[in-house]
């Protein structure tokens, strides 16, 4: 009997240090999705006009631009990483300079910027870059 409840202790007290042990691992992944979820909440207002619902480029507003908006589930090669500080570049804008004559696709750090402020914004053009990343279709 006095074994029986060792074993039990022993037992429930090792079950306590694995969930320790994995609880800031939980929180991590917690946030990490929630930050996806607002990326997909902002991209669905701002964005879903021109690259689609998808995300793969078809807008109901894609036929009036001179150049198609590009599919944002295949920015990630196969075999290469998500190339998450250029991503963010493109979508704040402001020190990207389009390597082909004009932009069509507005410059979003600088709408976010006077909406809402520095801080905020930057969260959103991260926010919004961990959405695009969660999509892509050459995830490892
Ligand atoms: C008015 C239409 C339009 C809207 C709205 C728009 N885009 Fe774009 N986007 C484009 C076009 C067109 C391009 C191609 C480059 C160019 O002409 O500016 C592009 C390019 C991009 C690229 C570069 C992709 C690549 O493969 O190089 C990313 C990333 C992107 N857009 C993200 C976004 C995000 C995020 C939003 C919402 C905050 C958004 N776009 C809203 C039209 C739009």
């Amino acid at each position: 009997m006095r074994q029986r409840l060792g074993i039990t202790l022993a037992c429930v007290t090792l079950a306590l240090i694995g969930l320790a042990l994995m609880l800031p691992q939980l929180a991590v992944t917690a946030q990490e999705s929630e930050v996806i979820e607002r990326g997909r909440e902002i991209y669905r207002q701002h964005c879903a006009s021109c690259h689609g619902v998808d995300a793969k480029g078809h807008g109901p507003a894609a036929d009036a631009l001179k150049k198609n908006p590009p599919d944002l589930t295949l920015i990630q090669k196969k075999g290469e990483k998500f190339p998450f500080d250029e991503v963010m570049n493109i979508i704040d804008g402001e020190t990207v300079i389009s390597a082909h004559g004009s932009r069509e696709m507005p410059v979003w750090g600088t709408i976010f910027r006077k909406a809402k402020g520095e801080m905020l914004a930057h969260l959103d053009i991260y926010a919004l870059t961990k959405y695009i990343e969660s999509i892509q279709r050459h995830r490892p």
